[in-house]
């Protein structure tokens, strides 16, 4: 393909790139702009590889072939609920590939820069190599927490902030010495060494990490895999990669910002740890009668409101409740009720968890409302209905100082006139914080699977 071709097709690919991404900041345009993302991504795909930049095509074409086998594979297979793992996961094959690519053009002979040239390559080298490490053990630390494996408490060595500075400035000093190396060997050894440290500061930094900064990790780690794909772009001379990378960097930037001010935290306190530290039961409990209720009970309190709003968490993907949650609202909107659903930043255990699927349930988009524009209209709700959500409706986020989620904002549901809880047991949610709202005098406790019950629901309501 002439250059000028690959270079019309790299603007193509790029300006799809940025419309998919304003597509995706809207739930109407999402799927529209997923088309945008697949078709730029084959422009992309195709352009290099039909490029001179390209010697060993059949070498590409095989081992496209087995990723794209096993991406497949993976996609069909992976529940909605282990979507974040995934996300995880892919983030550190960024890194690693980040890694892999910094030392093969570091040692790569066809590769002759001189003077300043040859720094700032070598700046792209080793910046490059640093942000994929750092990406991928912190990608795979987060991959094992979501997944459960590794206990999502906060892992808070003594020194933790000494050996964070002392890492930073070790790396510091190996990127001037690995800037002068006289020989390739140096400059591999010297890479290697900084390659080990940043893998021990990727792992060190997320074990750190509780559980309720978990939103801001993910979001984070998707941001610096942007910016370890923009590094590799510098050192392939690959504008198309440059733009992508600082696309999905700066958006993921932008996301944990988000994330951030949906929890009340600041980024830097993020990084340094310890939020959401398990406290072994030990926090707000109020001692107290929990009051059980049926689902006949519950769809008489929903027919005769005027108002409800329905507050859907993590336990609604995990029991795939929402296709029933929207025929239950579709029912009551028929019968003349106000049906609200209130959306909290980080229910769920992905950004825009519960938006997808609701609208993979076809509910309304304008009945949908953020926590922000929600939270004002709960003193005038007559009934909320939370299914399998705990933390995000926690209490003492705002009437416990010591509580391990203080400060953190929540959807206020015990202002409303009644409030019913949808899930199995007294179990805690994600962050690991007994939650006082299931002892207060107007809250029902709904127990059973979230789907179980939603559909009894709907069954009394027919
Ligand atoms: P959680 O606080 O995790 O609570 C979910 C609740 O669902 C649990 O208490 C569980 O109680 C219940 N549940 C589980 N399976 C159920 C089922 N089959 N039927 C009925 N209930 C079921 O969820 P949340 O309120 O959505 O809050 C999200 C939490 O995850 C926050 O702490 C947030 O920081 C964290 N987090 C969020 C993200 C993002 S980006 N959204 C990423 C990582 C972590 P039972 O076991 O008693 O049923």
């Amino acid at each position: 393909m002439p250059s000028g071709a690959l270079t019309a097709s790299y603007i193509a690919a790029s300006i799809l790139f940025i419309l998919s991404l304003g597509g995706l900041s809207h739930q109407e345009k999402a799927r529209r702009g997923n088309v945008y993302g697949i078709v730029g991504m084959a422009i992309a795909i195709f352009a290099t590889i039909a490029s001179d930049q390209v010697s060993n095509l059949g070498v590409i074409i095989v081992m496209m072939l087995i990723g794209g086998t096993i991406g497949a594979v993976v996609a069909v297979r992976v529940q909605m609920t282990q979507m974040p793992q995934l996300v995880a996961i892919l983030h550190s094959f960024v890194g690693l590939a980040a890694v892999l690519v910094g030392f093969a053009t570091y040692v790569d002979p066809t590769m002759h820069f001189e003077g300043v040239e040859a720094t700032i390559h070598n700046v792209e080298i080793y910046l490059g190599v640093l942000i994929g490490a750092v990406t991928f053990t912190g990608s795979v630390i987060a991959f094992g927490k979501l997944q459960g494996v590794i206990m999502s408490k906060p892992l808070l060595l003594p020194a933790r902030h000494w050996i964070n500075l002392a890492a930073g400035l070790a790396c510091i000093w190996l990127g001037s010495w690995f800037l002068d190396a006289e020989s390739a060997g140096t400059g591999v050894m010297v890479l290697t060494i900084m390659t080990l440290i940043a893998f021990a500061f990727g792992v060190h930094m997320v074990m750190a990490i509780g559980g309720a900064d978990m939103p801001v990790v993910i979001s984070m780690l998707n941001s610096y895999s942007g910016w370890a794909a923009a590094a590799t772009g510098f050192m392939l001379s690959n504008d198309l990669l440059i733009i992508t990378g600082a696309l999905v960097g700066s958006s993921g930037a932008i996301l944990s910002y988000i994330m951030c001010r949906a929890m009340n935290r600041r980024f830097v306190s993020v990084i340094m740890g310890g939020f959401g530290t398990t406290t072994g039961g030990g926090s707000s409990t109020e001692a107290g009668e929990v009051q059980a209720t049926t689902a006949e009970e519950v769809a008489e309190m929903l027919k005769s409101a005027k108002e409800v709003v329905i507050v859907p968490g993590y336990g609604m993907a995990v029991a795939q409740a929402q296709h029933t949650v929207s025929d239950v609202t579709q029912r009551l909107r028929d019968a003349g009720v106000k049906v609200r659903f209130g959306i909290h930043p980080v229910a769920g255990r992905m950004p825009g968890h519960m938006n997808v699927l609701l609208a993979e349930a076809r509910v309304p988009y304008d009945i949908v409302l953020e926590m922000d524009e929600i939270n004002a209209d709960l003193d005038r709700t007559d009934v909320v209905l939370i299914i399998g959500a705990n933390d995000i409706v926690n209490p003492s986020a705002q009437e416990d100082p010591d509580s391990p989620i203080a400060g953190m904002p929540v959807l206020e549901v015990w202002r409303a006139g009644t409030v019913v809880v949808s899930k199995r047991s007294m179990a805690t949610g994600y962050a690991g914080v007994d939650n006082p709202l299931f002892y207060k005098d107007n809250t029902r406790m709904l127990f059973g699977d979230a789907r179980e019950s939603v559909e009894s629901i709907l069954a009394c309501l027919i």
